[in-house]
């Protein structure tokens, strides 16, 4: 791979060990994939934040990283806690310091400690074309596919071994031969909620498992419904990348050749459900929405469907969101809403990295596919599955 004289220099270690050893990752990664050369970045989003899953070693990895700072706006994917209220969600104060040390060695970085899937959301929206460098599965979905931008699906290293050198290796999704689509969907599906675009996605990342599928008969008019339907895609394949005919922004120029055809109905989507999810009933004791993190919409939609019910003693629920989002949500009077019925609006973390069985959590119902999948793989609870109305009914009387 061809580097400038700079790039020679910063991995030699003349700018010091730091990004001596970033460059290494950015170049050996470059190498892997056969890329020609280092392209600029704008942005990268991080992720690898969570002390369940980085531990004292990844603490110790981040805080000897000290000597240098990150050359774009970076942001990071979810901890494990609310980094304001992690008392109230029962986090001890052991717990509650190994995460903030975390943040703190970000920080120290120059990292924006926004923690939350959907930087998007919150004023960090890389324009069409955009080299960018992030890693939640779901927000890479949506920011090469809603928004035009081209990341890979990155890793949380290379993701902050790019962000310290602010390249990347010019390979994958940043590329226009490989944004092409390699196969055709037929959408038959009646599609009413938020939970039905995740499955939609699920069951389509798990029937082709990579590659860039074309939806055709998809007519979302929502942002949500094209997040939570890139959240079930990244989950049980390797896509990074869709598009939606009169939809998305590169649908016009995708489809060129023949590609395989693929037609999903409404069967298949009750299969999937039957298949891998549990239907929500009267046992949940937590329901936690927000994955990805809810926008200002769906924190409205939520407080709707709460009006006149009260959670029941016995009940938790959880909505997950950002720290910018639960500002406005409460400028709004959403929170308060939210609140009166029982409910609490949690930042910076989410239901699948949260340490929920030291927690006491036995059981949880969610209302996205990706969050039933990664609830159950990371805490091992038992999980259960909804839309946002059933979830909420489970746990609330009049
Ligand atoms: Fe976000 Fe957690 Fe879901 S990081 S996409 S809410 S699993």
């Amino acid at each position: 791979m061809y580097l400038t004289n700079e790039e020679e220099r910063i991995l030699k270690g003349e700018e010091g060990y730091a990004k001596q050893k970033a460059m290494e990752i950015v170049t050996a990664l470059g190498d892997i994939y056969g890329a020609d050369r280092l392209i600029p970045i704008s942005s990268a989003q991080i992720a690898g934040v969570s002390y369940t899953s980085l531990g004292d070693e990844g603490i110790e990895w981040l805080e000897s990283l000290r000597d240098c700072h990150v050359a774009v706006p970076a942001t990071l994917n979810p901890a494990s806690i609310d980094l304001e209220n992690w008392r109230d969600m029962g986090v001890s104060s052991e717990y509650a310091c190994k995460q903030l040390r975390i943040i703190n060695a970000y920080r120290q970085l120059g990292v924006k400690p926004i923690c939350s899937c959907t930087p998007y959301l919150v004023g960090v929206i890389p324009r069409f074309g955009e080299h960018i460098v992030w890693s939640e599965s779901s927000a890479v979905c949506y920011a090469n596919s809603v928004l035009g931008a081209r990341t890979n699906r990155e890793g949380g290293p290379s993701a902050l071994a790019s962000a310290i050198v602010g390249k990347t290796p010019n390979y994958g999704y940043h590329l226009d031969e490989n944004r092409k689509a390699t196969v055709l969907i037929n959408v038959n599906v009646k599609l009413e909620t938020l939970s039905d675009y995740s499955t939609l996605g699920y069951l389509v990342g798990e029937t082709i498992g990579s590659g860039v599928p074309y939806f055709r008969g998809l007519k979302p008019l929502r942002s949500e419904e094209l997040k939570a339907l890139g959240a079930g895609l990244g989950t049980t394949g390797s896509i990074a990348l869709y598009h939606a005919e009169e939809v998305t922004p590169e649908y016009a120029k995708v489809l060129t050749g023949q590609v395989e055809r693929l037609n999903f109905t409404d069967r298949d989507l009750r299969e999937v459900c039957d298949e891998h999810f549990k239907p929500v009933n009267g046992s949940v004791e937590l329901v936690a929405i927000g994955c990805p993190h809810m926008s200002l919409v769906e924190l409205e939609e939520a407080a709707k469907v709460l009006k006149n019910r009260r959670v029941r003693k016995d009940r938790k629920l959880w909505l997950f969101t950002s720290i910018a989002v639960k500002r406005l949500a409460e400028r709004c009077n959403l929170l308060d809403i939210i609140r009166r019925a029982g409910g609490e609006v949690y930042t910076d973390c989410c239901m699948a990295l949260a340490p929920l069985k030291s927690l006491g959590v036995k059981n949880i119902a969610v209302d996205s596919a990706k969050a039933a999948f990664y609830t159950r793989l990371l805490t091992r609870v038992d999980v259960f599955f909804g839309n946002l109305k059933n979830c909420i009914d489970s746990i609330t009387e009049v």
